[in-house]
């Protein structure tokens, strides 16, 4: 079901109390930047990792039918790559009714290129929020993808799209990798 955070996040930090905001993105934030942004930087949190363990009701999917769409998990000996970008408080309005199914917004040391490190915010799904699907295999997860879709277009679309922005960023990301070949698999099958 959907779980619209958007009333808690408001909350969760005073962003007018910021002198700088930086925003660190994983997944559809990558690949779909539909805000303005003030600088961007290829960047890296400590002790994250990627997983298609949330559902979508909005965006990849319907009420219905969930799509699935990635969290982080925390992994103690993991760094998760992407994107920071240097944003004002206004942009968030957009993105929090945007990631609003489930998604928290977080405070987190982000490191960035020339050893920077800002702290900055990430949205994520906590385990057990309302939308949250949990584990599955890869394979079960691209079966699942394949066959969804919702507002925003395919399930698969997301996977695809989001492959191909972190090959184009030098990012290895196994789980993303997997849930690709099994679901290219199945496409030219
Ligand atoms: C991100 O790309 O950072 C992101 C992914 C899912 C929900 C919200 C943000």
């Amino acid at each position: 079901m959907i779980h619209d955070t958007q009333t808690i996040n408001k909350t969760r930090q005073d962003l007018t109390n910021y002198q700088e905001i930086w925003l660190f993105g994983y997944g559809s934030l990558i690949y779909k930047v539909d805000f303005p942004y003030i600088a961007k930087a290829e960047a890296a949190i400590q002790g994250w990792e990627r997983r298609f363990w949330q559902g979508s009701h909005d965006h990849r999917g319907t009420i219905e039918n969930p799509g699935r769409v990635l969290t982080l998990i925390p992994s103690q000996n993991q760094n998760c790559s992407g994107v920071a970008y240097q944003v004002s408080h206004e942009v968030f309005e957009h993105l929090d009714h945007r990631e609003k199914n489930g998604y928290l917004r977080y405070e987190i040391d982000i490191n960035l290129p020339n050893n920077q490190i800002k702290r900055g915010l990430v949205y994520i799904a906590p385990e057990g929020n309302e939308a949250y699907l949990g584990p599955a295999s890869e394979k079960d997860i691209a079966k699942h993808i394949i066959n969804s879709k919702g507002p925003s277009g395919e399930n698969k679309d997301y996977v695809l799209n989001l492959a191909n922005a972190l090959r184009k960023l030098n990012i290895i990301d196994e789980h993303t990798f997997k849930i690709e070949k099994y679901i290219l698999n199945i496409i030219q099958s």
